[in-house]
Formats: structure tokens, sequence, C-alpha cells
């Protein structure tokens, strides 16, 4: 049976695992060189970018505490990005010091959430944005805008499409080359991530959208489907589905690499990614953290 025509031929991942896997960790911090290693074995399986740290205030982010260490310690491999957080101009002179590739400027659709998460308002976060996003061209260096909340916030409730619309339309008109859609908290459905994706796709083209979404509603990987089918080809993951958001009650990890790989790969839609080094990767990092792991296709590949 042919595919649908409306579905991408690639679909590039961006791997968040390190940062977005790793900032809530619970228990002691993580050592530098797990995290060195992971990336390296990250880009060894053939993930192109990869979200390598956070350059945030230890004090609200204590895992990530050494981003600089870890930028300036993994191997380059030719060909990946290398991205850091930034949500300030002190953020992102410590990511261009340590020789990020990429960063991100982080706000959310829902007020409550962005004061918990950042300590502003949006109007403030945008405003905070302008002088990272105009540094960051000046020294050559491509900015990525997240919005989190789009489906959904922990302190607001429903959020209206044409809310996260507005502020993802902010942030490309201030010059992010990219807006990834945050289901924050992992509580959208597959027609309420679709009518969220139309309203934002009215005002960004669609090849500009990423889909961000947590699982832990274990919905993530239909809503996922729902807007590739729409025309997203740039889907953020985490290897074996590690993570949080610390300002999130009960929000789970990115959906796994793995099974979106897995289902990728199904669809006959190229990532470039090789699925066995990704779940013995996967098989490592849950070993070191000595957690269970959160991907369904790791646990069925097994560990070599
Ligand atoms: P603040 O307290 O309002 O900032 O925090 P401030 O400017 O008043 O500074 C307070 C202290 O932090 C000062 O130190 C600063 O030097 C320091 P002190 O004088 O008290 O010793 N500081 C910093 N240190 C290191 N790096 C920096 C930095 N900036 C200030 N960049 C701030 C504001 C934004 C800094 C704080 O709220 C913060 O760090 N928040 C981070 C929150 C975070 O990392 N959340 C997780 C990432 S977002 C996410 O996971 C969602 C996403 O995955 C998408 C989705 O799923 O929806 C992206
Ligand atoms: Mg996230």
């Amino acid at each position: 049976m042919a595919m649908p025509d409306s579905l991408p031929k690639s679909v590039r991942i961006v791997e968040v695992g390190p940062r977005d896997g790793l900032q809530n960790e619970p228990g002691d911090i993580i050592p530098t060189a797990v995290k060195v290693e992971l990336i390296n074995r990250l880009a060894d399986a053939g993930l192109s970018y990869v979200e390598s740290a956070s350059f945030v205030s230890p004090k609200w982010v204590p895992q990530m505490g050494d981003a600089t260490d870890v930028m300036q310690t993994i191997e380059r491999k030719p060909g990946v990005t290398y991205a850091a957080l930034t949500p300030n101009l002190k953020g992102l002179e410590g990511a261009i010091a340590a020789g990020a590739d990429e960063v991100a400027v982080f706000g959310a659709a829902s007020e409550a959430f962005t004061q918990k998460n950042i300590n502003c308002s949006i109007k403030e976060s945008l405003e905070r944005f302008v002088p990272v996003i105009e540094r960051a061209r000046e020294a050559n260096i491509r900015v990525r805008g997240y919005v989190s909340t789009v489906m959904g916030c922990p302190y607001e409730g429903d959020i209206a499409p044409a809310q996260v619309a507005s502020v993802c339309r902010d942030l490309f008109d201030m010059g992010c080359y990219e807006i990834s859609l945050g289901d924050t908290i992992g509580v959208g459905t597959p027609i309420k991530a679709k009518k969220m994706l139309e309203a934002v796709a009215a005002e960004i083209p669609v090849e500009k959208l990423a889909a961000h979404f947590h699982d832990t509603y274990g919905q993530a990987l239909a809503n996922l489907y729902s807007v590739i089918e729409e025309g997203v080809a740039v889907v953020d993951t985490s290897v074996a589905g590690l993570g949080g958001c610390p300002y999130a009650k009960g929000a789970s990890g990115n959906v796994a690499t793995e099974d979106v790989l897995y289902m990728l790969n199904g669809l006959g839609i190229e990532t470039g990614v090789d699925l066995n080094k990704l779940v013995q990767t996967s098989h490592w990092i849950t070993a070191q953290l000595g957690r269970a792991n959160g991907s369904k296709v790791a646990l069925a590949v097994g560990c070599e």
C-alpha cells in the first residue's frame, strides 16, 4: 500500500534528552562525564541535532549547572548541531563562550507558566529575548524559539489556540528561525493538536514549526502523527523518554526518540538515525541513571 502523499519524505529529529531529559532528574547531580558520553553516543547514532545543555540559573535548575564543561568536553562530530537553551543575555554569553552552535529562547502561551518557569510575564519575556536574538545574530548563531503549554497549562488549564499562535508569531517575527510547539505536560489529543497546529500555521509557514510533545498521558505518538500529516517535519524527542520540566508539576518526559523512530521507519520516512545504536544508548543511559526505560521500543528490542 502506498503511503499518503501528505506525509513528508524525511523528518529532522531534534534530540533533547541531554537537556530536557536530564534537567529534572531527581537525586544527585549527574556527572559531567555521563552527560558528555550521552551526547557523543547520540551523535554517533546519527542524530544531527542534539540539544546538549542549558545556560540557566543553577539555583533554578541545578542539573544544568555544568553546561560550560559539557559543551567544552563533547566531541564535535561534523554535521551535528550542538545547541543550548539561553533565557537571557547572561545565558547567551555563556553559550557563545562555550561554543554552542545554536541557542534557543523559551517562552510560553500561558502567563502563569511563564511566571513559574522564567520569573516574568509573557510581555517581559518577549522584551528580554530581543537583545538575546540580536546578540546571537551578531555572533552568527541561529535562535530557535520554544513556546510551552500549547495544549494546556498545569496552572491555567486549557490555552486557546489563538493565544498560542500569537506568542509563536511574536517569536517568529523577532527572528527565531523555527518555533517548537511544546505540549509541556502532555495533555493534548490528536484533534486538539491538529487544531492548535492549524491556528499556528495560519500565522507561520508549517515548515518553520517543530513538535515538542511530552508523553504524560501516552498521547504523544498519536499527536505527532496528526501534525506530521499536516506537514510538520521537525520533531523533538528524548532518548528513553527521559525527562520532564521542573516548573510543570506531573510532566513526564518527551516522547521517546526510539518510539518516534520506529514509527517513522514504518512510515518510510527518513531520519538518518540508526535504531539499534540508539536503543543501546537508551539502555546505557537508563542504567547510568538507575531508572526505568520510558521507551517501549527500547524494551521490545532489548539490550545487546
Ligand atoms: P531571575 O531570578 O528572575 O533572574 O531568574 P535574575 O536576573 O534576577 O538573576 C537571579 C540570579 O540568577 C543571579 O544570581 C543571576 O546572576 C543568576 P545571584 O546574583 O542571585 O547569585 N542568573 C544566571 N545564572 C546563570 N545563567 C543564567 C542566569 N541568569 C541569571 N542564564 C531566570 C530568571 C530566567 C534566570 C530563571 O528563572 C531561570 O534560570 N529559569 C530557568 C527555567 C528552566 O530552565 N526551565 C526548564 C527549561 S524550559 C522547558 O523545559 C520547556 C521546554 O522543554 C518546552 C516544553 O516542553 O514546553 C523548552
Ligand atoms: Mg520540554
